[in-house]
């Protein structure tokens, strides 16, 4: 197949938990500039619907559904909706995250709150889309979206000289850890189906942090920068394309080589 076909993902639908959100964004983007149908999902319909149709009028085939992951029921009427609206579903992009804990000693129903939605909701929603993909005679791909946060403990020196808090919480580094070892369980579980299970472990992507973070972040990057929104584009496009179609099981760092 001729390498631009092997990228291209016209006729694919594809789902994005959390895609009005920062990565999500960017993810949904590379995907339906890709070719894609995207379906792009989180709490708020009003915000996710607005982020769709500024998607739209630029031409990109873009859509907002409601979705909240900590719930059952929500899980169940995405699955649903997804059916009756698009007809099947070929890719899932993981990548809602609930920021709950506010630090270490926080009151540890916050962590409680994290896990309903970071690990039992994420568990969830990953059985239930898979469920869906299998039913495509050709399969398709989930993506994982954790953090290099999942992969290292945090690096407070960033904070030197801010006043940006230094009370990271544990839950991000616990649920971002395991979502990389549930892809490899995951992509052997579904062994037969056709469907690929890989993880991306970002680094920090820019959002106008204060300039001394940004200082002490990008002095450590052998590229000199934070991730910026086109950086993620290629990745999610190749795990969900056919150019990636032999790799499975994997997690990429993709951090401007940080932690080489
Ligand atoms: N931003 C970064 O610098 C960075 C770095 C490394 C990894 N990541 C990873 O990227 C992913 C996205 O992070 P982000 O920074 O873009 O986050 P964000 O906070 O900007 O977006 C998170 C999204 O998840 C949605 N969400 C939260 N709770 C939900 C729920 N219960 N049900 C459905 N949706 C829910 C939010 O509405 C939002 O759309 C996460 O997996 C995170 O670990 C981000």
């Amino acid at each position: 197949m001729n390498v631009k076909e092997l990228f291209n993902l016209t006729g694919k639908v594809i789902l994005v938990s959390g895609g009005a959100g920062n990565y999500g964004k960017c993810i949904a983007e590379g995907l339906a500039e890709a070719g894609a149908t995207v379906i792009i999902a989180s709490r708020n319909l009003e915000n996710v619907t607005a982020v769709a149709d500024k998607f739209k009028s630029a031409g990109l085939d873009v859509h907002g559904l409601q979705l909240d992951q900590g719930s059952h029921e929500s899980v169940m009427t995405i699955k649903r909706e997804i059916m009756e609206r698009f007809g099947k579903l070929n890719g899932f992009v993981n990548n809602a995250v609930a920021r709950t804990m506010k630090g270490y000693m926080a009151p540890i129903e916050q962590f409680a709150a994290s896990m309903e939605v970071n690990a039992t909701g994420m568990v969830d929603i990953l059985r239930e889309m898979g469920d869906l993909i299998a039913n495509n005679e050709d399969g398709g791909s989930i993506i994982n979206i954790s953090s290099m946060m999942g992969m290292f403990g945090p690096d407070y020196s960033n904070y030197d000289g801010t006043d940006m808090g230094r009370d990271l919480p544990p839950d991000y580094f616990f649920h971002n850890a395991g979502l990389i070892n549930l892809t490899r369980y995951m992509a052997k579980h579904l062994a037969g189906k056709n469907i690929r299970v890989n993880c991306i472990s970002p680094g920090g992507l820019f959002n106008n942090q204060p300039e001394r973070f940004l200082q002490n972040y990008t002095n450590k990057v052998p590229l000199r920068r934070m991730a910026n929104s086109d950086d993620i584009k290629g990745l999610v496009v190749l795990l969900s394309s056919q150019a990636g179609a032999y790799i499975n099981g994997e997690n990429i760092l993709m951090d401007g080589g940080l932690n080489a």
